[in-house]
C-alpha cells in the first residue's frame, strides 16, 4: 500500500533530497536568464510571535527549489556569465558561533552547506555586501523574486522585496527584470524526484485517513480527530500539517476554511476532512467526507455520489493546453447539472437567474484546481496552459447549510503525456469502501 520509499522506521525522520536536484533546478533557470545577468534570491525572514517567541521558520520556496536549505538569512546569487568561474554561483549562509550553537544548534557549515546544495562557494552572509558590490558593475540586469501569486499579500514586507528597493537605490541604473515567470515556470512542472516526494506526502495521509476511518463515531471531538491525523504524519517522518486542518462535521463544513476544529461529531452528520501531511517540503493536499455514523444516509449518499462524479468529470478534462479558467467554466456547466438533479433548484430557476449571480454559486463557490507543490497553492506563469509535469489538485464540492452539510473531495493528479495520474488513487473514495472501512 505504501511507496517502497517511505523512511524506514526508527532510522531516519524524512529523506533529504539530493544535491542534484537543486543543481538541475539552478541550472535550468541560468539557461533562462538573460546575458550579462546576476538572479539574486534572498530568504525569508523569521517571523515573531509575541514576546521573545519566533513563529516555526518557513522557508522561500523559490530559495528552497534551488537550494534545498532551510535556513533564515541565507541569500544566493547565481551570475553564469561572470569572468572568473568561482563568481558564477554563490551561496550566502549565516555563520555558526558558540551561542548559537548551544541554545539553537550550530548553522549550516559550508562544508555542509555544498552537501546540501551542490554549490561549491560558500560565502558567510557577512559579506554580501561587499562581495555584491564587486560583482554588479559586471552586470547588466538584475533578476529579483518576489511574490506574485495572485491572491498573494503582497503588501508583506519580505526580505526580497526590501532588498528590491535598497538593490535599485543603489544600483538605479543597472535594468532590473521579474525572476517570478522564469521561476514559477520550472516550479510548476516537477521532476522525478519532487515527484517521489509528493507522492510519499500523499501515503502518509493516506495513512492518516485509515487510522482516522477506524476512529471517528458519534460523540468524538472535531479536535480529537486532528490529534489523530497529526499522530500518524509525525510518526511516518513528515513535519506536519501542509496547511491548517479543517475538520468539519455537520453545517461547520459550510465554512469553507472552518479551523476552530472545536465541535463534537454528532450521530447522523457527515464529517469533511481537508487534511494533508507535507513531506520533505512537497505538500499534499486531500479532502475525504466520511458519515460520523458509518453509514451514509440516501440523500448524503446522493449528494456524495454527484460530487464523486464531479472528481472524474474534472479529472476527464484537466488535461494539456487547457486553461484553468476555460476548466473552470466547464466544470460550474457540469455542476450546474448536478445541482438541479439534487433538487436544489430547477432548469427554469437556473435560466431565470442573474448571470452574476448563478445559482450554481450558492452551493459551490470555489475553484476546482490549483497547482501543488513547495506551496499549497503553488505557483505558476500567469496565463499558462495546463502541461504534463504539472501537479494538480482537483477538490468539488456541494455545500447545503439548509441540509446541515457539505461534501467535498479531493485529489491530487500529476498530469500525463498521455492520462493523469491519480497521486491519491489508493486513498479510499468509494462511499461503499468508506463505509465498509468504518464497519470493520
Ligand atoms: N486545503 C486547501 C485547499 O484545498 O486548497
Ligand atoms: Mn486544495
Ligand atoms: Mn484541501
Amino acid at each position: 500500500m505504501f511507496s517502497p520509499n517511505l523512511p524506514i522506521p526508527g532510522t531516519m525522520r524524512t529523506k533529504i533530497p539530493s544535491a542534484g536536484l537543486f543543481t538541475a533546478h539552478r541550472q535550468n533557470l541560468c539557461a533562462l536568464l538573460a546575458p550579462r545577468a546576476i538572479a539574486i534570491i534572498h530568504s525569508n525572514d523569521m517571523q515573531v510571535t509575541n514576546a521573545d517567541a519566533f513563529q516555526p521558520f518557513k522557508q522561500s520556496s523559490d530559495l528552497f527549489y534551488l537550494t534545498g536549505v532551510a535556513q533564515e538569512e541565507t541569500v544566493l546569487v547565481l551570475f553564469p556569465d561572470a569572468r572568473e568561474p568561482e563568481d558564477r554561483e554563490i551561496l550566502f549562509v549565516r555563520e555558526s558561533n558558540d551561542h548559537l550553537a548551544v541554545w539553537e544548534g550550530a548553522k549550516l557549515s559550508k562544508e555542509q552547506a555544498t552537501g546540501r546544495t551542490g554549490i561549491t562557494r560558500i560565502e558567510w552572509v557577512a559579506d554580501f555586501n561587499s562581495i555584491l558590490s564587486r560583482l554588479m558593475p559586471q552586470a547588466d540586469l538584475v533578476y529579483l523574486s518576489t511574490n506574485e501569486h495572485p491572491r498573494g499579500d503582497l503588501s508583506y514586507g519580505t526580505r526580497s522585496l526590501r532588498f528590491a528597493r535598497e538593490c535599485q537605490s543603489i544600483f538605479p541604473l543597472h535594468t532590473y527584470r521579474r525572476l517570478s515567470p522564469l521561476i514559477y515556470g520550472l516550479r510548476s512542472i516537477k521532476s522525478e524526484e519532487e515527484i517521489e516526494f509528493t507522492r510519499i506526502a500523499c501515503d502518509i495521509t493516506e495513512a492518516g485517513f485509515r487510522r482516522v476511518l477506524g476512529f471517528v463515531k458519534p460523540g468524538v471531538g472535531e479536535w480529537e480527530v486532528e490529534a489523530e491525523f497529526i499522530h500518524e504524519f509525525i510518526k511516518r517522518g513528515s513535519r506536519g500539517f501542509a496547511y491548517a486542518p479543517i475538520i468539519a462535521g455537520g453545517r461547520n463544513a459550510c465554512v469553507l476554511h472552518y479551523i476552530p476544529n472545536d465541535q463534537p461529531l454528532k450521530d447522523g452528520d457527515l464529517l469533511l476532512l481537508d487534511v494533508a501531511a507535507e513531506y520533505g517540503g512537497w505538500n499534499s493536499d486531500m479532502t475525504r467526507t466520511i458519515p460520523v455514523s458509518g453509514k451514509f444516509t440516501p440523500r448524503q449518499k446522493e449528494v456524495y455520489n454527484a460530487v464523486l462524479r464531479m472528481v472524474r468529470y474534472a479529472d476527464s478534462i484537466l488535461r494539456p493546453g487547457v486553461f484553468i479558467a476555460d476548466f473552470q467554466k466547464q466544470v460550474i456547466a457540469q455542476m450546474d447539472k448536478e445541482l438541479i438533479g439534487l433538487g436544489l433548484y430547477t432548469a427554469e430557476e437556473a435560466a431565470a437567474a442573474p448571470k452574476d449571480k448563478p445559482l450554481v454559486k450558492k452551493y459551490y463557490m470555489h475553484g476546482t484546481s490549483h497547482h501543488l507543490g513547495l506551496d499549497v497553492h503553488d505557483v505558476s506563469p500567469a496565463n499558462q496552459a495546463v502541461a504534463p509535469g504539472m501537479i494538480f489538485t482537483i477538490e468539488p464540492g456541494i455545500y447545503i447549510p439548509e441540509e446541515c452539510m457539505g461534501v467535498r473531495l479531493e485529489n491530487d493528479y500529476l498530469i500525463g503525456e498521455t492520462e493523469n495520474i491519480d497521486l491519491m488513487a489508493s486513498i479510499p473514495i468509494e462511499a461503499d469502501e468508506i463505509e465498509a472501512l468504518m464497519a470493520s
